[in-house]
């Protein structure tokens, strides 16, 4: 058994999808929350310029003695280079590898989807990972640069219309290549689960990065036999990069009830 907290990060609010899911199933667990608010987004970026900013993240969560990190953002997933994620002293998990598990187990034609930020599409890390699992089905991918700032400034209803043009636009190539299952690539994406599955008529399986990256630390911690053990509820505390209002605001919406009090605005080494 393990006490110390589970890190998780992410260029800014995105890395919650994954929090949300790990307090569901590991509800005893520690968790220190570090989101990139000042430097988001990621997407936009050059490989080198994602992988200084993991490599600070990263850092800084480190410092605060924890068991295991999770990269809870499809683009440092896809991004940071194994050597550097095989050296960091204790395990490291990522969205990918669960995400492309999932979405070859549940294909129904092997016509898969993929949708994530512009550096996610451009490494094509989740198309080699699934071929690598199952080298007989399709990958059809797109970018979807305008839906991170769509989240991130809280046009996250299912009726919003601006975010629900944005979706139908991102999502027609993929439709019209008839994909059987799509893959969230972008920790971003779940908070507008119900637009991506409404766009789609319910007919598309979705895989969420969130649920499937938290069953998989799950899984990693156990075998590890690192999992907490304490009686009482765990604790997590949210670290951001910049003012903490409006993250406050929108983590208390998608998390379903206030962190406010939790959330500490911090500096990067
Ligand atoms: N959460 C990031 C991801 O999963 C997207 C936000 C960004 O571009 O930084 O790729």
């Amino acid at each position: 058994m393990d006490n110390r907290a589970i890190g998780v990060f992410d260029s800014g609010l995105g890395g919650l999808t994954v929090v949300k899911e790990l307090q569901k199933i590991l509800p005893n667990e520690n968790i220190v929350y570090l989101g990139d608010t000042g430097r988001v987004p990621y997407g936009s970026r050059s490989r080198e310029t994602i992988i200084k900013y993991a490599l600070e993240d990263m850092n800084f969560l480190k410092s605060k003695d924890i068991k295991m990190i999770v990269a809870a953002c499809g683009t440092v997933s896809a991004t940071l280079p194994k050597e550097v994620s095989d050296n960091l002293g204790i395990p490291y998990v990522n969205v990918i590898l669960p995400s492309a598990q999932e979405a070859c187990a549940l294909t129904a034609q092997g016509r898969i989807g993929v949708v994530g930020t512009a550096a996610s599409m451009r490494s094509n890390a989740y198309g080699k990972t699934i071929r690598s699992i199952r080298p007989d089905v399709r990958v059809f991918g797109n970018a979807c640069p305008l839906l991170v700032p769509l989240v991130e400034n809280g046009l996250v209803q299912a009726d919003n219309p601006i975010t629900r043009l944005t979706v139908e636009m991102y999502l027609k190539p993929l439709i019209e290549e008839k994909i059987d299952t799509l893959i969230l690539g972008c920790t971003h994406y779940p908070i507008i689960y119900d637009v991506f599955n409404e766009v789609l008529n319910y007919d598309v399986t979705l895989i969420d990065p969130g649920q499937c990256t938290a069953r998989y630390v799950k899984k990693i911690l156990s075998s590890h036999a690192m999992l907490a053990e304490r009686e009482e509820a765990g604790v997590t505390q949210y670290n951001v990069t910049d003012q903490i209002s409006g993250f406050e605001q929108i983590a208390s919406l998608f998390l379903g009830r206030s962190i406010s009090g939790a959330v500490e605005q911090v500096e990067l080494a």
